[in-house]
C-alpha cells in the first residue's frame, strides 16, 4: 500500500471509529474489539470517560485490554459477563449482507464471544474492506495444537488450502495458547454453509466467519460515512 493510500485508510477508520461511538449510552457495558480500526474507537471513548461517560468496557483481546486500561476504561472481565450493550470492533473483509472475515490479528475467538453477548454490534471499518463476496482474505481459524493434523485434514476435505500462521519466525500462538491457520476456500458463495461446515470439525476452537453476527457496519470513504445494516 503506497503511503498516501495508508494514510487514507487511517483517516477512513477513525471516522468510522468515532461515529461508532457516538452510538455509546451511560452505564452501557461495551465490547471493545481487536486491530487497527478498533483502536480509534477505544481511544475515542476514552476520551468521553475522562470527561464523565460511564461505561464498563470487555476486551475481546489481552492486547486490547492493556491498551482500554491503560487509557482509563473501567473494565470487566468476558468470562464474568452475561450481557453486553453494543460492541465496536473491525473486519478484514464485509459484504453489504453483513457476512464478515475476522481474525487478521488472530482475535478471532474472544471476538466471536463479545459479538455473541451483544445486543448491537457495529462493525467499523476502511473502505478497502467492503467486497462483493467473502474469501479473497483467507479464513482465519483457531485450532487446539493437539487436533492440528486432524483439523488440517477436515479442512483439506473442504478444499481449503491451509496455511500455519507464523510471526516473527515462530509459530504463532493466540491469548488462548492456540495456533492460527489461514485457510483460502477462494471465493466463498455461502458463508453460513461453510461456517456450519467448520462448525463440525472437532478441535477447531473459532473461525473467522461471521455470520448473522452483525448489526451494522459504518465504513469511511472520500470523506463520507455509509452505513448498512438489515432493516
Ligand atoms: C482481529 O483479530 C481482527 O478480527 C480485526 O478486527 C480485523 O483484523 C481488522 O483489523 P484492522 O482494523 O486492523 O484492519
Amino acid at each position: 500500500m503506497s503511503e498516501k493510500k495508508q494514510n487514507q485508510s487511517e483517516i477512513e477508520k477513525e471516522a468510522a471509529a468515532k461515529m461508532a461511538v457516538s452510538f455509546v449510552k451511560d452505564n452501557d457495558i461495551v465490547g471493545l474489539g481487536t486491530g487497527s480500526t478498533a483502536k480509534f474507537a477505544i481511544e475515542e471513548l476514552a476520551k468521553l470517560v475522562k470527561g464523565g461517560l460511564k461505561i464498563k468496557g470487555v476486551a475481546s483481546s489481552v492486547h486490547t485490554e492493556e491498551l482500554a486500561i491503560s487509557l482509563g476504561i473501567p473494565m470487566q472481565e468476558l468470562g464474568k459477563t452475561s450481557h453486553i450493550d453494543i460492541s465496536i470492533d473491525g473486519a478484514d473483509e464485509f459484504t453489504e449482507t453483513l457476512d464478515l472475515i475476522k481474525g487478521g490479528g488472530g482475535a478471532l475467538f474472544r471476538e466471536k464471544i463479545v459479538a455473541s453477548l451483544s445486543n448491537n454490534r457495529i462493525i467499523v471499518t476502511d473502505s478497502s474492506k467492503k467486497v462483493e463476496k467473502l474469501g479473497s482474505f483467507k479464513v482465519p481459524i483457531e485450532v487446539v495444537p493437539i487436533a492440528y493434523q486432524y483439523v488440517v485434514n477436515q479442512l483439506e476435505k473442504l478444499n481449503g488450502i491451509v496455511k500455519l500462521r507464523y510471526k516473527e519466525g515462530k509459530i504463532f500462538i493466540t491469548d488462548n495458547h492456540n495456533y492460527i491457520v489461514d485457510v483460502a476456500f477462494g471465493l466463498i458463495d455461502e458463508p453460513q454453509k461453510l461456517a456450519e461446515s467448520l462448525n463440525q470439525i472437532d478441535g477447531l476452537l473459532a473461525h473467522g466467519l461471521f455470520v448473522n453476527l452483525t448489526s451494522k457496519v459504518i465504513m469511511a470513504k472520500d470523506g463520507q460515512l455509509y452505513t448498512f445494516s438489515k432493516d
